[in-house]
This record gives C-alpha cells, structure tokens and sequence, in this order.
C-alpha cells in the first residue's frame, strides 16, 4: 500500500458484528468468559481493548513496523521503555529535545540508579565515546524541540548496532508521513499521539512501534503492568485522526515553508530555526530522511529583548498562546517558560536555548492570514 492508502486504511476493519465501516468504542472494563479461561482474547480492558488493538495495529503499519502499542501519554510510552533498564544502565540521550522526556529521565529514573548522559547529537560522532558495558539504550529525537536541530538516525543507529544498544526515536515532530526512523535502523519508535497523529488537539496519548517480537513482549508486559493505557474514546478520536495525516501534513509543510520564509525576511526577526533551509546545519541528513520539512520552527527576536518576545507572544490573533502542536490550528509558545522550564536555565542556554525564543507550531489555516497575524504581532 502506498503512504495515502495506508493512513487511511491502517489497522481498521469493517466491524465483524455489525459491518459499521468505524471502528466501534468498546467502552468496557472487562469482558464475560464462557468458561474459566475460555474467553475470545479479551480478559481485561488493562490488558486488552478491541479499540485499542486496531489503533496498535495502525501505529505499526503507518511506522513500517510489526507492533505498536498505545499509551495514555507521550511521556508514558517513553517511560515504558526506560522501564526495560536496570539500576547501574546508562542511557545516552539528545541534549535538545522535549522538556518532559529530561524531566523524566532525570527527576524520576536518576534516582533509581539509572545514569544519564545528554549530548549534542548533531554529530553522531560525539556519542561514541560515551559508550561503555552499562549503555543499554541511546534516545534521541529529530528535528528537536524547539530548535529543530536534525539527527542523522542511519549514522546513529550504525553506532548503536555496533555497541548493540537499543536505540529508540522520538518522531513526533516528522511524523511517518516525514519519516520513519524504523527503516533508517532504530529499534523503537515513539511519539507523542498527542500531536500531529491524533491532530484535532483533543486527545493525550503516545505510542510505541518495533520489529522485534522479544522487545514487543517485554513492553506488552510494562504497559499492561504499570497500566498506562488509554482509553477506547481516545483510541477512536485517534484511529480518526490517522486517516487524514497526509492531507493535514501536505498543508502543514506548505505553511511552514511559507511562515520561515516569511520569518526569515522578516527586519525585527532574528535567528529562524527551521530544517528546510539549505543553510540549516541539519539540511543534508533532513532532506536524505525526511521527505519534506514540516511545519515546526522557532525564532528570535533581532534585538533578543525578552520583554519584547512575551508581547509577540502576547499579541497574536490567530495563533494561539499555548502548550503543545501539531493540531490544526496555529499555536505560539514560549519554550523557556512552557514547554521546557522543567530544564534548568544555564542548561536550556548552554544548549542555545535562549530565554527569548519563540515555537511556532504552523497549523493548516489560510498561510496569507497567518503571516499577516504575525506580522501584525511582530510589529
Ligand atoms: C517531542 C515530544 N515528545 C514527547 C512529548 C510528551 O508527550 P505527551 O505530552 O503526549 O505526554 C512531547 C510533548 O510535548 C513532545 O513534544
């Protein structure tokens, strides 16, 4: 199937007692067996959902995967996989990424003796020498929140491979319909549902998608016993969601092309972080894995006056002030004080993430009246 059909069609079936084209909600806790352990493969709603399953299936065939499993949260998923570790296992991860995935790697599992290393993963290179016998996983995301710097994942995973690490991906910004780190090596793929797969802002929920059978188990296993599951009304909105992904992200990519552009021309802007620049860092490894540059970027002010950045933040009509992306609508966000506070300052500046900076999450409206909200706002 190609990519279109595929977001479509993935993991839904015509109901088989009904033939109701839409997968049903089965909004149950528990199912009735006919005997002691004869039951249809459904016991319990923490192990086992018919709505759910299906959106499983869809997250593995729109990642060119063989398993996926559905979690209340992003942050869920990315937990269930840190939950494969031991005490005394080291992780290697990206230096720039989402707030919360530091957060929980730090404030939640350091004290569990588990150690992380954060690095610039710009260069592949540099996460070689921090390999030793305790690296079990490297995590990595790209493009990064917010600065949208790109990671090679082939580079990354021929590393991995080596060493035999696992190596996991966080592809909520590309999304399958841009990327799909599985074919480029990596071993688990996960996102933040929330985002750009559910796309209409009214759902949380994560997702993991992998290959290995083994590897599925055990995360079949944290899942149904740490319980992070979400619910069938969410599977639905999402299972939903999915079958437009391609249309959605067709236009995501034309306005975000249109707004860097925009930005970039721009007499008070700055610095635009976009990936689709060719003078961007990231542009050869993004053009050779990605098939378009999406609609995520940030930007500073010339000046770099924070004060002057909050009411940018502040005066827009259009795009809205607030946490998250990936919906259809536009979204402006202060990462210093939203999305990442959870990163202590001097890390977030050593990183280059400046207290001034402004995300655009470019959702699906008419591009003329979004660069006239921000060029409005700007001033
Ligand atoms: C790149 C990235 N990964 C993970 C997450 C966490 O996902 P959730 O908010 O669905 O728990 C987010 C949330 O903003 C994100 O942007």
């Amino acid at each position: 199937m190609k990519q279109a059909t595929k977001f479509v069609h993935a993991g839904t079936e015509p109901d088989p007692s009904t033939g109701a084209i839409m997968t049903p909600i089965y909004q149950t806790s528990t199912y009735v067996q006919e005997a002691p352990g004869k039951h249809k493969g459904f016991e319990y709603a923490r192990s086992q959902n018919p709505t759910r399953q299906a959106l499983e299936e869809a997250f593995a065939i729109i990642e060119n995967g063989k398993y996926g499993l559905a979690f209340s949260s992003g942050v869920a998923a990315t937990d269930a996989v840190i939950k494969l570790l031991q005490p005394g296992d080291e992780v290697i991860a990206a230096n720039d990424m989402y707030g919360g995935t530091y957060r929980l790697f730090t404030k939640v599992f350091e004290k569990f003796g588990l150690k992380f290393h954060f690095v610039n993963m710009h260069e592949a290179n540099n996460i070689a020498s921090l390999i030793n016998k305790n690296t079990k996983l490297i995590w990595t995301e790209t493009p990064t929140n917010p600065l949208i710097n790109v990671v090679d994942i082939s580079a990354v995973s021929a590393i991995a491979k080596k060493h035999k690490i696992l190596l996991a991906v966080d592809n909520t910004f590309a999304t399958p319909f841009l990327q799909n780190p599985l074919d480029l090596g990596a071993d688990i793929v996960m996102h933040s549902v929330t985002k750009f797969l559910g796309g209409h802002s009214d759902v949380i929920q994560g997702c993991l998608v992998m290959n290995d059978k083994e590897l599925r188990e055990k995360l079949y296993f944290i899942q149904k016993s740490s319980g992070a599951v979400p619910g069938p009304m969410d599977c639905f909105l999402v299972l939903r969601g999915l079958k437009t992904l391609h249309v959605r992200m067709q236009r995501h990519c034309e306005n975000g092309a249109r707004i860097a552009q925009f930005l970039r021309k721009h007499p008070k802007v700055g610095k635009v972080y976009w990936c689709g620049f060719e003078d961007h860092p990231g542009y050869a490894v993004a053009k050779k894995q990605m098939r378009d540059f999406g609609s995520m970027l940030s930007f500073t002010l010339k000046n770099d006056d924070v004060e002057e950045a909050k009411r940018v933040l502040s005066s827009t009509k259009l795009f809205a002030l607030a946490e998250s992306l990936g919906g259809v609508e536009s979204l402006i966000n202060h990462p210093a004080s939203m999305t990442h506070a959870s990163i202590p300052r001097e890390e977030r500046i050593k990183n280059g993430l400046t207290d001034s900076l402004i995300r655009l999450s470019v959702g699906i409206e008419d591009a003329d009246d979004l660069i006239e909200d921000l060029n409005k706002a700007i001033g």
